[in-house]
This record gives structure tokens, sequence and C-alpha cells, in this order.
């Protein structure tokens, strides 16, 4: 298992070198014309190691190949792609920028790219490997780690550019899901490394509905001392756009100003209702029940629960019996 482990980190790793070369040849031209285009600087582009995979279809077989490396090994790391009905093998990224994707000990393990026009997919992901699991490893976290390993806070964004344009501008805290939603897994090992973490989606409709899903994952994980809190950024904006347009200043203020996670909640439940009218207020109350029946007892559960009380006028004794009667039966 360990050795498997190795032999495919060091496979990852001459396939990294190797994209990091093309991207200096004539052929990256392309690729470097368009990171310049996109604003990233050559100093992130070498933090992050981003590189270029070439317009060919065996580019990167023939450079392993030549390293002793037997194809069934790429297929089985993910970065040749094998055609069942002819028997052949190609390479799986080509023209694409390349970012690698890093274990917290800064091994290689994955790749994502990206095309250079609007070409669909726009990203294209590593497949699921001896060493790559998309619903666990948090793109940028061994970066985040390296600027600072006292860190207190992590920003959660969406994307691969999110992270290295706020890292350029000085953000280096952010790290990305690599095109899944916020796992409960993802979330341990955050807050195993971190009390705070801040989610940052995109201001539009997926972000918003990743916002409501991960609160739905942070509740279980909430015990007291750790926080969690929302950012929400203007429609069409997303943290690469928007570092840009405002600069680090700006953004650092609405990482700061970030709704905590008691105030979503509030205001989730509050949404398309009116609270002055009874009915409402008891859609509300439930809504936010529900929610509470998941955060684990402590302070910040005693506490929402008097804060609901507070805002609907009904006597929190009543709201605890009506959570110990929905509460799922003991296993
Ligand atoms: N994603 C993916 N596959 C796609 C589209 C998106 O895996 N076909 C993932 C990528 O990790 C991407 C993230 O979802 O970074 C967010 O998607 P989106 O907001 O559409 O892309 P951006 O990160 O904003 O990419 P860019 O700025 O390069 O357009
Ligand atoms: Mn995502
Ligand atoms: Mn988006
Ligand atoms: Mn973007
Ligand atoms: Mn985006």
């Amino acid at each position: 298992r360990e050795r498997k482990r190795k032999e495919g980190v060091n496979l990852l790793e001459l396939s990294a070198a190797f994209f990091r070369e093309r991207l200096k040849m004539p052929e990256g031209e392309g690729a470097r014309e368009y990171l310049a285009r996109r604003g990233l600087s050559p100093e992130v582009q070498q933090v992050f190691g981003i590189g270029y995979a070439p317009d060919e279809w065996e580019a990167l077989k023939r450079h392993l190949g030549e390293r002793g490396i037997g194809e069934a090994v790429q297929v089985e790391y993910g970065l040749l792609v094998h055609r069942e009905e002819s028997g052949r093998t190609y390479d799986r990224f080509r023209d694409r920028v390349m970012f690698p994707i890093r274990d917290i000990k800064g091994r290689t393990i994955a790749f994502g790219g990206r095309v250079l026009g609007d070409a669909k997919p726009k990203y294209l992901n590593s497949p699921e490997t001896p060493v790559f699991h998309k619903g666990r490893e948090l793109y940028g976290l061994y970066e985040a780690r390296q600027a600072d390993h006292r860190l207190e806070r992590l920003v959660i964004v969406e994307g691969y550019m999110d992270v290295v344009a706020l890292a350029q501008f000085g953000i280096r805290n952010a790290v990305a899901t690599l095109g899944t939603s916020t796992s409960e897994e993802h979330l341990t090992r955050l807050f195993r490394l971190v009390s705070e973490v801040v989610f940052c989606f995109d201001g539009d409709r997926a972000g918003r509905q990743a916002a409501t899903r991960a609160l739905e994952t942070v509740l279980p994980l909430m015990i007291d001392g750790r926080q969690a809190r929302f950012l929400f950024l203007p429609e069409g904006e997303d943290p690469d756009t928007l570092v840009r347009r405002e600069g680090p200043e700006a953004f650092e203020d609405r990482i700061t100003c970030a709704s905590p996670l008691s105030e979503f909640l509030f205001d989730q439940a509050a949404a398309g209702r009116d609270l002055a009218r009874v009915e409402d207020r008891e859609r509300y109350a439930s809504q936010v029940l529900a929610a509470l029946g998941k955060l684990p007892e402590g302070v910040l559960k005693s506490l929402m629960l008097s804060e609901l009380s507070r805002r609907t006028g009904v006597d929190q004794s009543s709201f605890a019996a009506l959570m110990a009667q929905s509460a799922p039966p003991p296993a």
C-alpha cells in the first residue's frame, strides 16, 4: 500500500515537472498568454506549480514511458485514458493549463486542467485513484500551510483560480473543494487545523445553494470553540473577480464581516416569510428547530434556542420539548 503510494506520487511528480517545463517552451505560449490575461503573476504560478499540458495525444505518455513508467500505472493514476473499444491509450490532459493538486505534505496527488478558451468541460480533474479522493482533498491547503503554519482561519472557495488569485493578493488562507460540494470529511480535516472556517462561494445561484448545503454539513460539527461563517459575494462575482476589482483590503473586510452561522441560519429561515404572521412564525420556528436538532449539545445550541425564543415569543421550554419529540430515536 505504501509502496504503491510512493510509486504513484513519483509518477505524478514527474508529470507535474513535465507540465511546468512545457509551459516555458514555445508550445506553451498560448497558455502563458492565457495566464497573463487572467492576471496570474509568474511568482504565484510558481508557488502553485502551474503548468501546461501540450496539445498532443501522447506527449506525457512518451515522456513517462522513456522514464520506465508503464502504461498500466499511468492509467491507474489518471494520466492516460484507456479506450476499451480500440485498446488504445492517450493523454487525458491536452492543451490545458495544469494545476497540480497536492496533499498536506506537498506531494502531487492529482491535477485539474483548465481549457484556454470556452470549450467544455472548462475544468477536467483527475479521476479517483489510489491516492486521490475528491471528497477528501482541498486545493491549496498545502500552500496555505506553507504560508503560515499557525493558521487560525481558512476560507473555503469554489475554484482553483479563486485560491490562486487570492494568494497573489496576499490572502493566502483560501482552499477549494474540487468540483464537489463541501463534505463532512473536508470540514473535519479543516477543523483539525483551524478553529474557524469561512464559506465563500460564488455570487450566483449555484453558490447560494452550495452555502445552504454547507450549512447542513457543518451543523453537526459545531462543537463549542469552533466557528463557521458565511460570506456572500455580489451577484456575478467570484473571489477571483472581486479581489481584482476591489483589492485585498476590501476583500479582507468582507471576510471579517462574514455572517456567523447563527445569523445565516436565522436569516435563511426568515427568507420569504412575514414574521408578523403567526403561521409564518410557526414555520420559521420549525425550520430553525430542525437545524438546531443537528447541532451538538453545547453553549451555541443553548444560546440559539434562547434567541429563537426571543424572536418568536415562545417559551424556551416548549421548544426543548418539541425538539426532544422530533429528535431521531437513540441508536
Ligand atoms: N468545476 C469542475 N468542472 C467544471 C466546472 C467547474 O470541476 N466543468 C469546478 C472547478 O474546481 C472550478 C469550480 O468548480 O474551479 C468552480 O466553477 P466555476 O465557478 O464555474 O469556475 P471558476 O473556478 O470560476 O473558473 P474560471 O474563473 O477559470 O472560469
Ligand atoms: Mn465546488
Ligand atoms: Mn460559479
Ligand atoms: Mn472564476
Ligand atoms: Mn467561479
